[in-house]
């Protein structure tokens, strides 16, 4: 069977991951979580003291970026790559609320975006891939063949993002949270540099009210379509 790319793309905490490593391990190909790389590289911003709540240094930023080494690895227990940078691994240090409402002022520069999107290309260049983000239908890989675009109410998305917390022991309000989802939306859709859109090929899903398996089982029918047409 011939190898394809599926990019998913959409809104913050719309499920993208969930159900991005569920394909990829049904299919065997390999499942990179680019929202992962750009935390990286601002939880590299905040350790060089070029960004914080009160400042942005950007072209201090831009300067650092040689320097910073984004690359994943698998892990055989978890079942999925995760992030490392500058050989560390920092997949907890990136799932913060700090680097949550620092991020998506990162992911504006052009020149992050530059960077990180060369290594998208290259993890993806042999195909047999599923990658989640916000531009990758329409910057990555545009010649997809299955291109996904989710979506689900802000209510219902910061709960899903509050429960996951509050079980992992993180001490944050609902409102904190759906603050935090808002203000990405906002940015991330109006950024000049590849703004969060739909591809006008991709297949709008709304799981507001929907469960991951049975979502799981619809996006999995797209993918045997395009695999078997
Ligand atoms: O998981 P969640 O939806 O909360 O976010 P993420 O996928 O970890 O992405 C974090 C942030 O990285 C987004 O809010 C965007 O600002 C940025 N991002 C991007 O600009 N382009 C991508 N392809 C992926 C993420
Ligand atoms: O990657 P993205 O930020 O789009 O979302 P995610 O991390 O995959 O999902 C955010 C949370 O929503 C996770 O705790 C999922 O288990 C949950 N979720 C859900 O409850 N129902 C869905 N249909 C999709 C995701």
């Amino acid at each position: 069977m011939k190898d394809i790319t599926i990019a998913i793309d959409g809104f913050s905490s719309t499920g993208k991951s969930t159900i991005a490593k569920l394909l990829a391990k049904s299919l065997g190909y390999v499942y990179v979580d680019s929202g992962a790389m750009y935390r990286a590289i601002t939880y590299f911003a905040m350790k060089q003291g070029r960004i914080s709540t009160e400042h942005f240094d950007r072209d201090g930023l831009i300067s650092d970026l040689p320097n910073a080494n984004v690359s994943f690895k698998f892990n055989d227990d978890l079942g999925f790559a995760e992030v490392y940078l500058n050989n560390e691994n920092i997949e907890k240090n990136i799932r913060t609320l700090e680097v949550s409402n620092l991020v998506s002022t990162v992911a504006a520069v052009p020149e992050v975006r530059k960077q990180l999107v060369k290594i998208q290309k290259e993890i993806g260049k042999n195909k047999a891939v599923v990658m989640d983000g916000r531009d990758i239908g329409t910057v990555v890989f545009p010649d997809a063949e299955l291109k996904i675009f989710m979506n689900a109410s802000a209510q219902t998305r910061a709960m899903r993002r509050y429960n996951e917390i509050k079980n992992n022991g993180e001490a944050i309000t609902f409102d904190a949270i759906l603050e935090n989802v808002q203000k990405r939306d906002h940015l991330d859709s109006t950024r000049k540099d590849s703004p969060l859109v739909k591809a006008e090929d991709a297949i709008e899903v709304d799981n507001s009210n929907i469960s991951i398996e049975d979502q799981f089982q619809n996006i999995l029918k797209l993918v045997n379509t395009v695999l078997n047409p």
